[in-house]
């Protein structure tokens, strides 16, 4: 019997879910609408929110699953990284609710779990994969040899790519979180209406800060000849940006292919949600014969479907966590 409960709250989603021998029998996702009048998450109110969402939401993770509370054999929770209040009431709940129901407790690196996502459906890929990790926070190419052996090829050496759809968002004055947004202004617009940058980084790394300014500039500069150009050609600078911004990811991620001549590519994380990178992940399957793994819309942004499967193998190998845990805002895979 493998029963896992999978608890996520690195960021702003108090996420719970239930995994029976790898199997998710629920995945309960109660976000934040607080943040969306700062313009991005604010620390300490995720902290708050996480400490009223987290009870009922393991409530709703359980009725849903149709299990009860002693038919759990693992508590399984996000140790990092993330933001260090947020983390510690995951952190903390679960350390609790382990030695309530006296069953193990057992770690999860985020960024594992996205990536470990790929193992929650069918199809699955097979060791070793590459994969584009691209959330909030980070952007990653992964070699990934096992379950948790997997070694960083390359990174973001400054912001990450959801941090370049969020940043854009902002200078175009649409709130918080901005990329979903983008996502969806672009598919009305040209993606050859205006050309932004590509930066010559060496290697397998990234950057998008270039990107940002170059944005920045060209907006300002445009509104000044005509106040009205981000309401006229919205769609078209959203799909431009969009286009630059995969064409990147999607130029390491061939570079990386060549280097390891790997022919299995997965996207994961939030930016994997967006249909401009989804598309050009098709294409590269067409074009570069590559097996490509893109993960169902909701285990793409944050979720502890992702931590429960982590904690599923996990839980198999017998890796379980001491009671002296404690969260790692910083924490690599
Ligand atoms: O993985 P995630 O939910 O949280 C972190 O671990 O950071 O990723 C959130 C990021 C945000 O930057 C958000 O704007 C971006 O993913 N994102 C998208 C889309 N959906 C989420 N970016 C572009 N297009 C989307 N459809
Ligand atoms: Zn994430």
């Amino acid at each position: 019997m493998g029963v896992i409960l999978g608890i996520e709250s690195s960021c702003d989603e108090t996420s719970v879910a239930v995994c029976d021998n790898g199997r998710i029998l629920s995945n309960i996702i109660a976000g934040q609408q607080v943040h969306q009048a700062y313009g991005g998450v604010v620390p300490e109110l995720a902290s708050r929110a996480h400490q009223q969402n987290i009870i009922p939401t393991v409530h709703q993770a359980i009725k849903i699953a149709k299990i009860s509370k002693k038919d759990i054999n693992a508590v399984a929770f996000t140790r990092g990284p993330g933001l260090l209040g947020a983390l510690l009431v995951g952190t903390s709940f679960a350390k609790s609710f382990a030695l309530g129901l006296r069953v193990p407790l057992i770690e999860v690196n985020h960024m594992q779990a996205h990536i470990l996502a790929h193992f929650i459906d069918q199809p699955q890929p097979s060791f070793p994969f590459l994969c584009l990790t691209v959330s909030g926070g980070h952007t990653q190419i992964v070699l990934v040899n096992d379950y948790f052996d997997m070694q960083v090829l390359g990174q973001t050496l400054d912001d990450a790519a959801g941090e370049a759809f969020d940043k854009t968002a902002k200078v175009l004055g649409l709130p918080y979180p901005g990329g979903p947004l983008i996502d969806r202004y672009a598919r009305e617009g040209d993606p050859n209406a205006f050309s932004f940058p590509e930066p010559s980084i060496a290697g397998l790394d990234f950057s998008f800060s270039g990107l940002k300014t170059a944005i920045l500039y060209f907006v300002r500069d445009r509104v000044k000849e005509n106040p009205d150009f981000l309401k006229e050609r919205l769609a078209d600078i959203c799909a431009s940006v969009q286009h630059r911004i995969v064409s990147i990811l999607l130029n390491k991620l061939t570079e990386a292919a060549k280097r390891t001549g790997i022919r299995q590519v997965a996207i994961a994380g939030g930016v994997s949600a967006n249909s401009g990178l989804r598309a050009a992940m098709e294409t590269a399957r067409r074009e570069q014969g590559w097996e490509v793994f893109i993960p169902k819309m909701e285990y793409c942004t944050d979720n502890a479907a992702m931590i429960a499967i982590a904690g599923y193998y996990k839980y198999l190998a017998g890796d379980f966590a001491g009671q002296d845990v404690s969260p790692l805002a910083r924490w690599s895979i």
